[in-house]
């Protein structure tokens, strides 16, 4: 070993032992001809010290170091002097006064601050991601992700969990995002696709009896990034046998409990709030709600019906909604807060946000006041708990513009008045999806979640009937507003698949062609079954506090997809394409 000890271990009961260190310059400091560099490695800094008064020679070597040039230096370890201690530090009382110095390596000046406080631009950032990942915070990064991963194997493995790989190159099969396509070498003019996940080779697993499954698993995905979006990311990847919706919820509220537990301490209550969808929209008009804090949102259709306001009016006469969110204590806002939540509102595609502060005795102030009677004025007070200083803001539109609109306005006014608090974990089930959702473009019924989710049991007699009221056994859970993970027990019988794949109007046989692997494995004896996947890089940003989910991956792309340090996707040579037996013939947009 090139050292005895790491930079962030050595305390005041080591003084007076010689140790030998090995790290990158983080600082280097020159007072009065003492030389004091801060020693760097992954596990903190160590204060070294060159006094020529103690080693003419090592401290003349080390007059010309640089920031970032890797060293290894043997010396004693020392007290600081008084006032020198930095408390801040946990090597913050020592430091090590050098007898020997060696220059592993020397560096050019970094192209950007080793420094937690001065994070460079992005684009810098992710060309030079080793050198970004040697900060502190990067490596915390690293290491909690490391520790989850070790915590979900731990807990998984002792819950009688099999960790198996399942392929990277698999056919193209269609549904789900949209695939990256590898052209096969060997099969001219075929291509294999990278999974956008083990969907279909964790039910395969189950009709092979592996019982339970998990997979730390790739996937690929080839759609457009957001922060919480990459085209490669992780999934807790699992799949269960002879299970129904109660022991998916134990098995991953047990896991998420462990996982806080082991790495952040953090006791988390179980089981999980449970809501529908219906009710989810309706009350947080998200279908991720984040339960950090109330402003509840409220159906205020029935109330609005008796006024004069013919926006209300037309929207109602048109079976869509009005929802009202009460914004406690508001009544404040001067106009320009107020339009700042409009425009969020109008952001989610709502053209409006009518709005009311609530005066005395339960009467309305605003240019709309007029078109409520007083009495109408007082039962809405009444049905949304109003008091005088209130704001009331109002969404009028379809039921999934209005709500998601107003579940919006529901977010930013949180952050606005600090309701949100960011080391809080709110858990929930999101659960009674519809299964379909009807496509006005394609004018036809399709799947909301995939074709192998299993219908709920009383909704089977719906299903020829009225598909809009089928709902699937299906569920995800969410923290903190962000969809963690999701999934679905899954359709095990040919013919339950077959009338599912009607409704969209696939026949039987079409699928089987479409997905043959699958529904011909079910031929021979497949169990009831159901699984889930946890987006483990959004899991581990939460747990940093964070949205971003790039700042929880070593290497992730940028949001053009692009990688600015390997400099990917990149070109290749026309004898790889035409050993591939592809040719690039790009298409000019217009
Ligand atoms: P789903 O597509 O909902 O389900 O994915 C599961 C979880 O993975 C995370 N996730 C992502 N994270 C980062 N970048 C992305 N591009 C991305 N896309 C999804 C989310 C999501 O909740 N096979 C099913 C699971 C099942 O039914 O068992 C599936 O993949 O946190």
């Amino acid at each position: 070993m090139l050292r005895t000890h790491t930079c962030g271990e050595l305390t005041k009961k080591d003084v007076k032992k010689e140790v030998t260190l090995s790290g990158w310059v983080q600082s280097r400091r020159d007072h009065g001809g003492v030389i004091f560099i801060d020693l760097r490695d992954r596990y903190g800094l160590t204060q070294v010290v060159f006094d020529p008064s103690h080693n003419k020679d090592v401290h003349h070597k080390a007059e010309h170091i640089g920031r970032e040039w890797v060293l290894q230096v043997t010396g004693h370890v020392r007290d600081r002097r008084e006032g020198m201690v930095n408390p801040k530090l946990h090597t913050g009382e020592i430091e090590i006064i050098t007898d020997a110095l060696a220059i592993l390596n020397e560096a050019e000046t970094p192209p950007l601050e080793i420094e937690d406080r001065l994070p460079a631009s992005e684009e810098l950032r992710l060309k030079y991601r080793y050198l970004d990942l040697r900060r502190p915070i990067m490596q915390r990064h690293l290491k909690m992700r490391h520790e989850a991963m070790q915590a979900v194997r731990e807990y998984l493995s002792s819950n009688s969990f099999m960790e198996i790989e399942t392929p990277m190159l698999m056919r193209y099969t269609p549904g789900g995002a949209r695939n990256f396509l590898v052209p096969a070498r060997r099969h001219p003019g075929k291509f294999y696709a990278l999974p956008e996940s083990p969907q279909l080779f964790k039910q395969l697993l189950m009709v092979s009896g592996c019982d339970r499954y998990f997979q730390l698993a790739r996937c690929l995905r080839d759609e457009d990034l957001r922060a919480d979006r990459q085209p490669e990311f992780t999934q807790v990847d699992m799949e269960l046998s002879f299970v129904d919706e109660q022991d998916i919820y134990n098995i991953i509220e047990g896991l998420l409990a462990h996982l806080f537990k082991k790495v952040l301490n953090k006791n988390v209550k179980t089981p999980f709030a449970r809501l529908s969808y219906e009710d989810a929209m309706k009350r947080f008009g998200s279908d991720k709600p984040d339960l950090r804090f109330g402003l509840e949102l409220a159906d205020v259709g029935d109330v609005v019906a008796h006024s004069d306001f013919g926006v209300f009016k037309s929207v109602l006469d048109k079976k869509g909604v009005v929802y009202c969110l009460n914004a406690k204590g508001c009544g404040k806002f001067s106009r320009t807060e107020i339009e700042q939540l409009e425009a969020v509102a109008k952001e989610y595609h709502l053209p409006g946000l009518a709005w009311a502060k609530v005066g005395k005795n339960m009467t309305l102030e605003s240019s709309i006041a007029k078109y409520f009677k007083p009495e109408i004025q007082h039962k809405l007070c009444v049905t949304l708990g109003a008091q005088e200083g209130d704001l009331l803001l109002f969404a009028a539109n379809t039921f999934a513009k209005a709500l998601t609109a107003l579940g919006q306005v529901r977010l930013a006014l949180g952050q606005k008045l600090g309701l949100i608090k960011d080391d809080e974990f709110a858990f929930c089930w999101v659960t009674e999806f519809p299964l379909f959702e009807w496509s006005e473009d394609e004018e036809k019924w399709i799947a909301m979640h995939h074709l192998f989710t299993m219908p709920k049991e009383v909704d089977l007699q719906y299903l020829e009937t009225n598909p809009g009221k089928v709902h699937a056994r299906q569920y995800d859970v969410v923290l903190n507003g962000t969809e963690i993970g999701g999934g679905s027990i899954r359709i095990h019988r040919k013919d339950i698949q077959e009338r599912v794949l009607n409704v969209v109007g696939i026949t039987y046989e079409e699928a089987a062609r479409k997905f043959d692997f699958l529904l011909n494995a079910f031929r021979y004896g497949a169990p009831p079954h159901g699984g889930l996947a946890l987006g483990f890089d959004r899991l581990v940003a939460l747990m940093n506090g964070i949205q971003d989910i790039r700042e929880c991956i070593a290497f992730p792309k940028n949001k053009a997809a692009e990688n600015p340090m390997d400099g990917s996707p990149g070109d290749v040579a026309e004898k790889q394409l035409r050993e591939l037996h592809v040719k690039v013939d790009i298409l000019k947009k217009n």
